[in-house]
């Protein structure tokens, strides 16, 4: 091996120099092929969360392999595979949906005359559900949900449970909650859907070197 070239006057220093760059650059080499895999994972009964997700999800793949998915079809698989786990809900009843609030948004939307339309993925299984099978993988995730436009401490934020129930199972939250709001007719404010792919650019680019770092450590 040819001494690197290190510029005039650190000819002496190369010794100390080679060791290190073979060591840093394979460890670059590894980050670079391996690909960071985000997964996002929504509930959505009227469409709001699922755009939200989608976005966060356009945000995210500056920096990661993106798969966006609806709870029924967040599998075992995925989930194991992702290296950052984002997970979205609406709010309902002043925290995350249940099993109660979920009928009652879809018997809302079956109402004569009712202009609200289930999501194509509204009747499978909630975020709630979904929390407690995923079983203790542990890692790093971020959690948002979808809210009336209103002081938090007023119109409760699904997220909090979310995060809440991801840290029972071991994962760790590397971003702060957000919520994204929608006006009293339940439909996205302006800048909504934008704002949510410049919070996944954030999230991507603050979260990338962390989440690397704790899937090397897991490989
Ligand atoms: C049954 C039900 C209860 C709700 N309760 C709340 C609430 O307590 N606080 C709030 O901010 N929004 C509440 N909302 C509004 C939803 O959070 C909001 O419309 C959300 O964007 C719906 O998301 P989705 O379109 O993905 O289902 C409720 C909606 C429904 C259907």
């Amino acid at each position: 091996m040819s001494a690197p070239d290190l510029g005039p006057g650190d000819h002496g220093r190369w010794l100390l120099a080679w060791p290190i760059r073979p060591l840093f650059s394979w460890r670059q080499r590894l980050r670079d092929v391996i690909g960071m895999r985000a997964l996002v994972v929504y509930e959505s009964m009227y469409g709001n969360t699922r755009l939200i997700a989608s976005n966060v999800a356009d945000g995210l793949r500056a920096d990661y392999e993106v798969t966006v998915v609806p709870v029924a079809g967040a599998t075992a698989e995925l989930v194991a595979g992702a290296d950052l786990l984002v997970a979205g809900a609406p709010t309902h009843m002043h925290g995350l949906s249940s099993t109660a609030s979920r009928q009652q948004a879809a018997q809302a939307a079956a109402r004569e005359g009712s202009k609200l339309r289930l999501d194509p993925d509204a009747e499978g299984p909630g975020m709630q559900d979904w929390l407690q099978e995923i079983g203790h993988l542990g890692g790093p995730a971020a959690v948002f949900d979808t809210r009336v436009n209103g002081l938090a401490m007023l119109t409760g934020r699904a997220s909090r449970r979310i995060a809440k129930l991801l840290k029972r199972r071991g994962y760790r939250i590397v971003a702060a909650p957000q919520s994204f709001l929608v006006c009293s007719h339940g439909t996205l404010l302006d800048g909504e859907a934008s704002w949510a792919r410049r919070w996944g650019m954030t999230l991507g680019a603050a979260s990338k070197t962390y989440v690397q770092n704790a899937a090397e450590a897991r490989r």
